[in-house]
């Protein structure tokens, strides 16, 4: 049995007056677990005001994106060696609104990822195929060609990441994937994740994720936890789920 990780995805959302509250409630409500990890990925003006709060806590923090390059003339980006300095353990890398608002490619995607583990950090290297693409029946192509494109670029350290599925038809809009489309995807990664020898991978499911819908989500097999956006903004909507 694979342990558990419940992430949340802040996006661009926050302030340091909300993000206090919202901090000390999942500290105060957070007890440790064997089985489960937890962690928040926040907006990077809010890496300090995390590290703050959260240093002797049992949950975790982490970045949204980072850059592929670790350091030079690159306006506006943040290498992970600049977020492992703010006790991060985690970054996103290649969530879908990267792929879409910032056109990040595969390619990209993957030399993220990989900047990632080399700064130290741990990846959730996203995929999800759009609504278009699943109604042509193309899902197991874009989220195959995805993940291999990651897997290639890491070769022996793709066992060191965490995979995110996180269809773009479920993402803040309320249309969760039933836990049998989610268990679909995700036994397909986890087939070839097995055969690249990295099946302890943990692959989260993201996409309108509340605690009325956790418990359905976590009970199938591949399914190893949560990547969750708008609840995450809610202590006791993530802390149900967290503990679901
Ligand atoms: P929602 O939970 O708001 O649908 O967002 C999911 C997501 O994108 C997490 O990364």
């Amino acid at each position: 049995m694979r342990n558990k990780l419940v992430g949340g995805n802040w996006k661009m959302n926050g302030g340091l007056a909300a993000n206090a509250a919202l901090l000390v409630a999942l500290s105060a409500g957070w007890k440790a677990r064997p089985d489960r990890q937890i962690a928040v990925c926040v907006p990077f003006p809010y890496l300090a005001q995390a590290r703050d709060v959260l240093a002797d806590t049992p949950i975790a923090w982490g970045a949204q994106d980072l850059s592929a390059h670790a350091a030079g003339a690159y306006t506006g980006d943040v290498s992970g060696g600049m977020i492992v300095e703010f006790g991060c353990r985690y970054v996103l890398a290649g969530h879908s609104e990267r792929r879409q608002h910032h056109g990040e490619s595969d390619a990209v995607v993957a030399a993220k990822t990989k900047a990632a583990l080399a700064s130290g950090l741990r990846p959730i290297a996203c995929v999800g195929e759009t609504l278009a693409e699943r109604e042509a029946g193309q899902w197991q192509s874009v989220v195959g060609r995805q993940f291999e494109t990651v897997a290639e670029a890491l070769g022996r350290d793709l066992p060191l990441i965490t995979l995110a599925y996180e269809p773009v038809w479920a993402i803040g809009t309320g249309r969760t994937a039933t836990p049998e489309q989610a268990q679909e995807v995700h036994a397909f990664l986890r087939e070839r994740l097995v055969r690249k020898g990295a099946e302890g991978v943990l692959v989260l499911y993201g996409g309108s994720v509340k605690a009325a819908n956790a418990s359905a989500l976590f009970a199938q097999r591949d399914v190893d936890g949560a990547l969750v956006g708008g609840a995450s903004l809610v202590a006791t909507e993530f802390l149900g789920i967290a503990n679901a």
